[in-house]
């Protein structure tokens, strides 16, 4: 079983619901994390900033998508709260509406508040497309831009 160690630096990835592209950025940077032996210094979760599906696994397409890369997502659905602006060193949002709805959570300067893409370059997409109303080829967008995003996040770390 994993434990939280007692003095992680703790990254969030915030979307919409947490069924799709966070829980997917959470699973994808916990294997990038393995594979540079970080996992007990670093802590990653993510959360949705609505509350439709609190307590689900990702979404099936999700999943399997995933899964054909060597991802297993295990996480659940949470909302963020108040309380994570201040325990997470890094807070990822998936796309500008999330990134305003994190803001709107708290009153105090968020400059830990970040979007995917800044830490990709300007090939890619501002936000990252919202795969659930689509089809599969969405899903796989979604991990390409998580792919690419992971070494750049874990560059900001190596830089705290
Ligand atoms: P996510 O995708 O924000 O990437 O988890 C969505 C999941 C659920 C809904 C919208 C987007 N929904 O409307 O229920």
């Amino acid at each position: 079983m994993t434990t939280e160690p007692t003095k992680p630096w703790k990254i969030l990835f915030v979307c919409l619901g947490n069924i799709c592209r966070s829980p997917a950025a959470e699973g994808i940077m916990k294997k990038y994390i393995e594979a540079e032996e970080l996992s007990d210094r670093i802590w990653v979760d993510s959360a949705g900033t609505c509350n439709y599906h609190t307590g689900q696994l990702a979404d099936p397409r999700m999943l399997k998508a995933a899964h054909r890369r060597g991802y297993d997502l295990t996480s659940r659905a949470r909302t963020i709260t108040n309380r994570d602006l201040r325990d997470f060193h890094l807070i990822v949002a998936m796309d500008s509406e999330n990134f305003r709805q994190v803001h709107l959570l708290t009153s105090d300067a968020a400059s830990h508040v970040k979007l995917l893409s800044d830490f990709l370059n300007e090939d890619w997409p501002k936000n990252v497309p919202d795969p659930y109303y689509g089809g599969d080829e969405g899903f796989d967008f979604v991990i390409d831009m998580i792919e690419q995003a992971c070494p750049k996040i874990l560059d900001t770390y190596r830089k705290a």
